[in-house]
């Protein structure tokens, strides 16, 4: 692994024909902390394998013979249409990855029409990426206090962004093992205009206790998710939910969507695979309630099944970053188009025209 950022490929080499190609090639154009960081996970990295090898207990059960020429892989959320359900995950500090970070990963969004959810953490300035995109979300990590939330809410709206993503499952940092033994850290000085890197800790007093009065003092609750619910017209969608008894809050104070998902496996260890939560949750909301899920998608067959299983969308995070490390905006593209075909050819081989078509009926489960 080098030491600093290899400099990107600027054309794509024929042996990228997957995203566990781009996986294995990402690790060169890595610093090893660096890497470290974006591949490991919490504690025994166990909810990281689990996510994976829970889409390999799903089987698909192919309809034939059906007429797929009015096929596409449209689909509806939200009010908005977008042209396939595949979406980028929020990944804050992109310029680990590449120079341009999030203005290249924009880029490749918009040429492939993927919604974009952009994070808190952005190193790069809202302004700077393009106001016309019509296909993204801003994710919002609760600042704390709620007026510090509502002013980021606010920049996001300003900004034409179209839906609010809370992500609610990290009211404190995984214990990451590989990333204490690296020492890894945030290059000194990076930027993060629309926030601190690090929000401050409330002074403990004497006797108090770091995690239950440090940031469990400053994490958001449900009240503040009402509150917040309250003073924007645009969607709130939670990230995090994996109990169904969450998703019934989150429906009845008014919460637009779900992110069905354990944050790649970063933050709970041994949390339920999301892919396993979504039917659990699929089972207590109406059938029209947008839920997505995030979390071990590496094939177009993955993205089927989690539509079967009641997605309406899904969200690739750690595939797309090593297609930034590898060749910035074209390889966030290619990683994209692979995905995206992939999926194509699964549902013509499925039999299903359409996403909507896609249910239950066309899986089997030991
Ligand atoms: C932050 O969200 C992380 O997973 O590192």
């Amino acid at each position: 692994m080098p030491n600093t950022l290899r400099p990107a490929l600027t054309a794509i080499p024929a042996h990228l024909q997957t995203l566990l190609d781009y996986e294995r090639e990402a690790k060169d154009f890595l610093p090893e902390a660096t890497w470290h960081y974006l591949q490991g996970g919490a504690m025994s990295e166990s909810s990281i394998r689990n996510n994976l090898a829970s889409f390999e207990k799903i089987k698909l059960v192919p309809r034939l013979l059906n007429d797929l020429t009015h096929g596409s892989t449209k689909c509806q959320l939200l009010g908005q249409s977008f042209p396939h359900p595949i979406f980028l995950a929020p990944i804050g500090h992109q310029q680990l990855f590449h120079p341009q970070g999030e203005a290249a990963t924009a880029l490749a969004a918009e040429v492939l029409q993927s919604n974009l959810i952009l994070s808190t953490f952005t190193n790069t300035d809202l302004h700077e990426l393009k106001q016309e995109n019509p296909f993204k979300w801003f994710q919002l990590y609760w600042q704390g206090e709620r007026e510090k939330s509502l002013a980021l809410l606010k920049q996001a709206e300003a900004h034409d962004y179209k839906a609010i993503v809370i992500t609610v499952d990290s009211p404190h940092k995984g214990i990451r093992d590989r990333e204490n033994q690296l020492f890894f850290q945030l290059p000194e000085g990076m930027q993060h205009p629309h926030t601190p890197a690090h929000i401050p800790l409330p002074e403990l007093k004497n006797g108090e206790h770091p995690v239950f009065n440090g940031l469990m003092r400053i994490a958001p609750t449900w009240k503040d998710i009402e509150w917040i619910i309250q003073q924007t017209d645009l969607p709130i969608i939670l990230k995090g939910i994996l109990h169904p008894k969450d998703a019934e809050i989150a429906l009845k104070i008014g919460i637009k969507g779900l992110i069905i998902s354990n944050h790649g496996g970063r933050v709970l260890d041994t949390s339920i695979a999301p892919l396993d939560a979504l039917s659990n949750i699929r089972a207590v909301v109406p059938d029209d309630f947008p839920l997505l899920l995030d979390g071990g998608i590496r094939r177009g067959t993955d993205v089927f099944k989690a539509i079967a299983l009641g997605a309406n969308a899904v969200l690739i995070g750690r595939p797309y970053i090593h297609g930034l490390a590898v060749a910035g905006a074209l390889g966030v593209a290619h990683v994209l188009r692979i995905l995206k075909e992939e999926f194509e050819i699964t549902m013509a081989l499925m039999g299903t025209a359409t996403v909507n078509e896609i249910n239950s009926e066309y899986i089997f489960r030991e």
